[in-house]
């Protein structure tokens, strides 16, 4: 595992950025496996920028998000998929055919998650996940406890991930309690991984990942297990280690 120290969450962002930048350049049909949630916005920022300075497309790149709520649609402003082409996928040349969520509202929600894994595999794998942290460990919404062995399937969110995320809903109810999430093991069969971490907020979570102790209780250990890891994160996020 290898761990970059950045001043701030825009430099981050920015090492984020040239890792991906540096990928879409070597090889001609990158797949990339990209997060939501806050930390990520500022590389698809830069990433935005980049290919409005003609240094990047997205014409021959796919992308396969991490996750999505159960019963939220496109259209919904809270959804993941609403989310990516607010946050990225409308200000680029991506093609829509080439954009892979999880369907949260799909009428068989087990199919959709055995469809979702069988695509990414179809195409290919993922060549570069991009990977937030949640602050009790988990990484797309695997929570603590989730088996390392675990493939896309339907998640209980944890309490803690409810609580973090109201921020963005308008109250606490109207958060869901369920989504569709990428496994572990799907997770640690993409070629390269990046987790980023900004914040004061994530300095317990840091610590702990880099403790080093493998265990089901605090998913992102499980990266430790993976030959090509790279953590990115801020002074702030490194502030207990
Ligand atoms: C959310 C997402 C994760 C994300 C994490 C951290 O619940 N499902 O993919 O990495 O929480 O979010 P943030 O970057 O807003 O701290």
């Amino acid at each position: 595992m290898k761990i970059f120290r950045t001043k701030n969450y825009e430099y981050m962002s920015l090492k984020a950025c040239n890792i991906i930048m540096d990928k879409l350049h070597k090889l001609d049909y990158p797949n990339l496996g990209l997060a939501t949630g806050s930390t990520p916005i500022g590389l698809y920022n830069c990433l935005i920028q980049q290919f409005n300075n003609k240094k990047i497309s997205f014409k021959n790149v796919t992308t396969f998000n991490l996750d999505e709520y159960i019963g939220l649609s496109v259209e919904n402003p809270n959804s993941y998929n609403y989310f990516m082409h607010d946050k990225l996928f409308n200000k680029v040349d991506i093609l829509p055919e080439n954009i892979y969520l999880p369907n949260g509202v799909a009428e068989n929600l087990e199919k959709e998650c055995k469809e979702y894994e069988q695509t990414i595999k179809n195409k290919g794998g993922i060549d570069l996940q991009i990977l937030g942290l949640g602050t009790n460990g988990h990484i797309a919404f695997n929570e603590p406890g989730t088996p390392f062995h675990s493939r896309t399937r339907i998640v209980n969110l944890a309490q803690a991930t409810i609580d973090a995320n109201a921020r963005f809903f308008k109250s606490l109810d109207d958060v869901p309690n369920q989504a569709i999430s990428m496994g572990i093991k799907t997770i640690m069969e993409s070629k390269e991984i990046i987790i980023l971490a900004s914040g004061d907020s994530k300095a317990n979570a840091i610590a702990k990942l880099l403790d080093g102790i493998v265990t089901e209780d605090f998913p992102a250990s499980v990266l430790h297990k993976h030959k090509n890891v790279t953590v990115i994160a801020d002074e702030a996020a490194l502030a207990n280690t």
